[in-house]
């Protein structure tokens, strides 16, 4: 240790005050050049969601983060201090074409496996490496409350203790294959009231502690190199100036030793006035400020703040010094350049064995609450009527922050087999609705049908569901500073008033005398009671990802229903702004079918 410590007095000793603030800085890849990194001694850069170089290829992030690379070290006028590059691979590595799609974490919530997370995110790993980055910020950490939550599928559920032990397993095996991993979001991001992205949670020490700190403790011990603090509030105060929060609680009393990151510049929305703000939040115990476009700004308040006295020296050293340390302890300053190490996972990136992980996790993901008139299994010789706009959409099955921050619709852009695809290749007489809508069903020619319903994809505030603007006034959700001028996905739970189309569907068919089983594709539960009521077999399948070949191998008996509900699901009851979990869900935590129709394990 001592070692150690000399290291990095020796580098803080030979920085200069504008460095050391490089250091706590990290920007968006289209927002800065090689040459900024350099003469600001930039500490990390990001790719937010959608954000890719080039052709989007492997290759092309290796090229594009050597550049950087080169520019931070190489030069004999750079300041030597390797950078590092962050990503959001929150179901694979989401953002680059070909890389393998695993279900969201609510799916994987469901399948409730640590080990089959571990190997997700040791493939994840992998194929982040293929690509010469360091950097995930995964896996998030959020106890998801109340489903009108937007981020609910980034969450694996509402038990406190399923999301610690399945976060922890993801540090482990992440870090161990080479990755930073970074705990999101510091803290209590999926307690907000009325589930609205970035809003007021109001708990006491207590209950807050219980349900949205403790799941971090394992992850802490496992030795997570970072920590990404939450836009929500707690109590009235923001979390991105939570001293006790984050300096007091995380640093003292728990002992974190690495890098304590904001989000997506967190820190403008502590004060109007973007200096105090700054001040606030550096000194509430920050260490590095992702401000991905106006980081010169953040650069130029820092040091005027520091100049001032309004922020002390010591505090600048002491964040720098762990970025430089979590830098050391990850292995950064003694690693070849991303061109020289990438080949590291090349051929693994988005390769059968990964696929392979990804259709099991899917297949363990799925929930089934409904099996009537023996609907399920399915059988290879029966005359199966696909239908419903999922059925054949991979973009739709994948969700929120895959290629693009809010993700994709239709098949053009992403690899893997859609749910029809993989229906398909199991029952060759199976037929896809021409319009996906049903209306060909026929007794006469159709044995069954599978609707498969549900959400589009979406991504944090734009997911959330807004019952009324008077909810947005009264959270105070904000997003970008503003009452949230986004057009919030929808302002119901009910799937039948956002997506009426759906309940149309399985009526359509049902009507025929055709049964049906509904598959429905989402990020959360949905009130679902008409639907449930006309088909006579109900799953849940979440966001499953690029392998819809998983999804028919359950429907056609390959393997049983083995998955549960990961956080409770609502009846009709709920009203539009209550808490969802505030309610006798329809189906409780924990509850799932066997085909043979059984509840499976205990129903906790
Ligand atoms: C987003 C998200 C966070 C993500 C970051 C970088 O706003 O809140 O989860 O890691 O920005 O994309």
């Amino acid at each position: 240790m001592q070692q150690e410590e000399a290291f990095l007095a020796s580098w803080l000793e030979r920085m200069t005050l504008r460095q050391k603030i490089g250091q706590m800085t990290m920007v968006e890849r289209l927002h800065v050049t090689p040459a900024d990194v350099k003469e600001n001694a930039l500490g990390a850069l990001l790719s937010g969601g959608g954000s890719h170089p080039g052709d989007n290829s492997a290759q092309a992030w290796v090229e594009m983060n050597d550049r950087f690379w080169q520019a931070a070290v190489a030069d004999e006028d750079s300041l030597g201090v390797p950078i590092l590059f962050g990503v959001d691979a929150v179901h694979g590595h989401n953002n680059v074409q070909g890389a393998t799609i695993f279900p969201h974490n609510i799916g994987l919530g469901a399948a409730d496996d640590a080990q089959l997370v571990a190997d997700i995110a040791r493939a994840t790993a992998r194929e982040i490496l293929a690509t010469g980055l360091e950097w995930n910020f995964a896996p998030v950490l959020a106890v998801a409350e109340n489903c009108h939550w937007g981020r609910t599928y980034e969450s694996f559920g509402s038990d406190p203790q399923r999301v610690a032990k399945l976060g922890r397993r993801y540090v482990e095996a992440l870090q161990e294959e080479g990755v930073m991993g970074c705990v999101k979001h510091w803290v209590g991001d999926g307690g907000t009231k009325h589930g609205m992205d970035q809003g007021e949670t109001t708990l006491d020490w207590r209950a807050f502690e219980t349900t949205h700190v403790a799941p971090y403790y394992p992850a802490l011990e496992a030795g997570v190199l970072t920590v990404m603090v939450s836009f929500n509030s707690w109590n009235g105060e923001k979390c991105h100036g939570h001293r006790f929060l984050i300096t007091e609680l995380l640093k003292e009393r728990l002992g974190f030793a690495g890098i304590v990151v904001s989000d997506w510049d967190g820190v403008k929305y502590l004060d109007e006035d973007y200096g105090a703000a700054v001040r606030k939040s550096v000194n509430a115990g920050l260490d590095m400020f992702m401000v991905p476009e106006r980081w010169r700004e953040f650069m130029d308040a820092l040091e005027g703040q520091v100049r001032q006295g309004r922020v002390s020296v010591s505090r600048i050293d002491e964040a720098v010094r762990r970025i430089l340390r979590t830098k050391l302890r990850y292995g950064l300053f003694d690693s070849p350049r991303p061109a020289r190490r990438a080949g590291v996972g090349a051929d693994s990136f988005g390769c059968q064995a990964h696929g392979d992980i990804a259709r099991r996790a899917v297949k363990k993901s799925l929930v089934l609450l409904k099996n009537e008139q023996s609907a399920l299994p399915l059988a290879p010789h029966q005359r199966i009527l696909v239908a419903g706009k999922n059925a054949h959409n991979l973009g739709h099955q994948c969700g929120g922050w895959t290629l693009s921050w809010q993700g994709e619709s239709g098949n053009g852009s992403l690899d893997g087999t859609t749910i029809w695809e993989g229906i398909r290749a199991l029952a060759p007489r199976a037929e896809l609705s021409a319009d996906l809508s049903g209306a060909e069903a026929d007794p006469k020619r159709h044995d069954v049908a599978v609707a498969v319903i549900g959400e589009k994809p979406y991504a944090e505030g734009l997911g959330d569901i807004r019952p009324g603007d008077e909810v947005l006034v009264e959270t105070g959700s904000r997003v970008n500073g503003l009452l949230n001028p986004l057009e919030p996905y929808a302002k119901s739970l009910k799937l039948a008033q956002t997506h009426p189309e759906d309940l149309a569907c399985i009526r359509r068919i049902a009507a025929k005398g055709v049964p049906v089983v509904a598959l429905l594709i989402s990020g959360r539960p949905l009130v679902v009671d008409e639907e449930l009521e006309a088909a006579a077999a109900f799953v849940a399948a979440w966001l499953p990802g690029a392998q819809g070949q998983g999804v028919a191998e359950a429907l056609l008996g390959k393997c049983d229903f083995t998955g549960r509900l990961p956080l409770p699901w609502p009846g009709s009851g709920v009203g539009a702004a209550e808490r969802a979990s505030g309610h006798e869900p329809l189906f409780p935590v924990g509850y799932g079918l066997s085909l043979a129709g059984a509840k499976i394990g205990s129903q906790k």
